[in-house]
């Protein structure tokens, strides 16, 4: 049995990593050139977003587990030093799996 916990793990060397979702149970792969954000409105969910720039702070998301790659401009240091939120139209992951509270 694998017991390998991917939300410790480093992110894939393609730059992609997956994302659980808690509510539904889906997970979905989220590949280098797409936004998590992308990735759910691929697999049809209808998440509320604005800017898709990481400004305006609409896809502000809870982080259950994983460490996100924080690229946006809403986000206090201190808010991103704390890893249970992230902005999911334009950060990424640091792990190779992260589990969100959607
Ligand atoms: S949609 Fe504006 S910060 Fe993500």
């Amino acid at each position: 049995m694998n017991t390998t916990d991917l939300t410790q793990t480093p992110i894939h060397a393609d730059g992609s990593f997956e994302v659980h979702l808690q509510k539904s149970g889906q997970t979905l792969k989220v590949g280098k050139e797409q936004s998590i954000l992308n990735a759910l409105q691929d697999a049809g969910h209808e998440v509320p977003f604005s800017c898709s720039q990481g400004v305006c702070g609409t896809c502000l998301t809870q982080v259950v587990a994983g460490t996100p790659d924080h690229w946006d401009m809403y986000l206090t240091p201190e808010e991103q030093e704390a890893n249970n939120q992230m902005l999911i139209c334009c950060s990424r992951s640091q792990t190779a799996r992260l589990v969100l509270d959607l």
